[in-house]
C-alpha cells in the first residue's frame, strides 16, 4: 500500500537527481483527496478552503486553486502566497487570532471572502481598516464551541480556555455592534475544533450548536451567509488516504436545507498522505541498548515526533536483508529531542541506504526551519508513473546568511 504511489525506483532516482534530505509529493495523492472530498459533500456543494499552513508550496496550493478550491490563509505572508499559486480572492478566507493592522488592510484590499475575528479588539482594528479604505469588512467570527476533540493538547483548539475564538454570549454582542457599524458587514460564523481529529462525533455536537447560534442571531435580525466548520480532520498516519465521508455525514446532517453554504478548511488530511520525507542513512551505530540509524534529515526537516510525539512511519526504499531490528532513527541536530522515529522496524540498512517517512506532506516543510544552519530541504512533485520535477531548490549556505547584515 505505501509504495504504490512512492514507488522505490522512482525515489531512488529523484534523490539521485535532486539530493536528501527532499520532500516528495505526490500530485495524484494530493488530486485524489480533494476529489474524495468534493464526492463526499457532493450534496452540501460547500466551499473547501485549503489551510495552506499545512503545506503552503506553491506547485500543491495551485493543483488546488485549479480544482476550484479556496484557501484559509492565516497571515499576511500566506495571503501573498495564496495570491501567488493563483487562489480567487473572493475564495480566500483569513483566520487566526493575532492579524496586525497591515495585515487587515491587505486583506481588505485584496477582496477576500471575509475574515474571520476571533476578538473584539480584532473586530474594531477590521473596522478601522474598512473606514480608512472606505469599504465594508465582510466578517465572521471564530466561535469557540467548548467541544472536546481528544487529540494532542498542543492543537485542541474548541475548547474553553483556549485562546482561540470567542465565547457565543461574546459573539452575539459582537455581531449586533457590527450590525450598526458602516464598515462591518458580518457574513459567517467559524469554528475549528482541533487538528488530527479522528471522530466524527465532536464536528456534529459543534455544528448543531453552531447551527443554534447562527438561527438564534437570524431572529435579531442579522443574517449571516456561511457557517465554517473549520479543518482538523484526521490522517492515519502512513495510510496513503483519509477517507471525509463521515465528516461529511455529521456536517451535512446540521446544515443540509438551511440554505447556509458551508465552508470547510482542511489541510492535513490533504496534504499528509500526499508527501513522504526522503532521507539517506549517513552512519549506523549502536548506545546501549539501542540501534541508531543517523540520517541527512532531521528535526529541522520535519519537527513533529520531537514535538507532538507524531509517529511517521519509516520504511526502507526498495528490499532490506537480514533481520528486522527496531531502530532510532536520528539526526545531526544537537538534541536528544531530534528523532524523526523511535524503535522503527527495519532490516539492517547499509549507510547510504534510502529511507522514506510517510504522512510527511503536512507540517513537514511548513514547519522546517535552519536550525543548526541546516539549509532547508529540496521539494519535488511526481507528477506521472516515471516523472517529476523540483518545485522548490535545496537552500545553499548563501541562503543562511542572504537577509542578514554586518
Ligand atoms: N483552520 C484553522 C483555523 C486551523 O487553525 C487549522 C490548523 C486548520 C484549518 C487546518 O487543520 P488540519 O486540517 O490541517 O488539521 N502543526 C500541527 C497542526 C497544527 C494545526 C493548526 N491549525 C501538527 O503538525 O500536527
Amino acid at each position: 500500500m505505501l509504495s504504490r504511489y512512492f514507488k522505490p525506483s522512482l525515489l531512488k532516482r529523484i534523490a539521485a537527481g535532486a539530493g536528501t534530505p527532499v520532500y516528495v509529493y505526490s500530485r495524484a495523492v494530493f488530486l485524489r483527496q480533494i476529489a474524495a472530498y468534493k464526492k463526499a459533500f457532493r450534496s452540501l456543494d460547500p466551499l473547501f478552503c485549503y489551510a495552506m499552513k499545512s503545506n503552503s508550496s506553491r506547485a500543491l496550493c495551485a493543483l488546488a486553486a485549479r480544482e476550484g478550491w479556496g484557501a484559509d490563509v492565516v497571515s499576511g505572508g500566506e495571503l501573498y502566497r495564496a495570491l501567488k499559486a493563483g487562489f480567487a480572492p473572493p475564495k480566500i478566507i483569513f483566520s487566526g487570532v493575532g492579524k496586525t493592522p497591515e495585515e487587515l488592510e491587505f486583506a481588505l484590499k485584496t477582496g477576500i471572502l471575509f475574515v474571520n475575528a476571533e476578538s473584539f479588539e480584532e473586530v474594531l482594528e477590521l473596522e478601522r481598516a474598512a473606514a480608512k479604505l472606505k469599504t465594508r469588512a465582510p466578517l465572521s467570527l471564530r466561535l469557540n464551541p467548548d467541544v472536546e476533540p481528544h487529540t494532542h493538547k498542543y492543537i485542541t483548539t474548541g475548547r474553553l480556555g483556549s485562546k482561540f475564538g470567542v465565547t457565543f454570549e461574546e459573539a452575539r454582542k459582537i455581531y449586533l455592534y457590527a450590525a450598526e457599524s458602516d464598515y462591518l458587514e458580518p457574513v459567517g460564523a467559524q469554528f475549528h475544533i482541533g487538528s488530527q481529529v479522528h471522530s466524527p462525533a465532536p464536528y456534529a455536537l459543534a455544528a448543531r450548536r453552531l447551527a443554534a447560534f447562527i438561527l438564534q442571531l437570524a431572529s435579531s435580525g442579522v443574517r449571516l451567509k456561511y457557517a465554517d466548520v473549520g479543518g482538523g480532520w484526521g490522517v492515519k498516519e502512513g495510510s496513503e488516504m483519509s477517507d471525509p465521508a463521515p465528516l461529511a455525514r455529521a456536517v451535512a446532517g446540521v446544515f443540509s436545507g438551511t440554505g447556509l453554504r458551508v465552508i470547510l478548511e482542511p489541510g492535513r488530511s490533504v496534504s499528509a498522505p500526499s508527501g513522504v520525507l526522503l532521507t539517506r542513512v549517513v552512519y549506523r551505530k549502536r548506545g546501549g541498548h539501542k540501534n541508531f540509524l543517523i540520517v541527512d534529515a532531521a528535526m529541522n526537516d520535519l519537527i513533529r515526533p520531537a514535538l507532538y510525539g507524531a509517529r511517521h512511519p519509516v520504511a526502507l526504499v526498495g528490499p532490506g536483508r537480514g533481520p528486522e531490528k527496531l531502530y532510532d532513527i536520528v539526526g545531526a541536530v544537537c538534541e536528544t529531542g531530534d528523532f524523526l522515529a523511535e524503535g522503527a522496524r527495519l532490516r539492517e540498512p547499509a549507510a547510504g541506504r534510502l529511507l522514506a517517512v510517510y504522512s510527511a506532506g503536512a507540517y513537514g516543510f511548513s514547519m522546517s526551519s535552519q536550525y543548526n544552519s541546516r539549509p532547508r530541504a529540496a521539494e519535488v512533485l511526481i507528477t506521472g508513473p516515471s516523472s517529476w520535477r523540483l518545485i522548490r531548490r535545496r537552500e545553499t549556505y548563501k541562503d543562511l546568511v542572504a537577509a542578514e547584515m554586518k
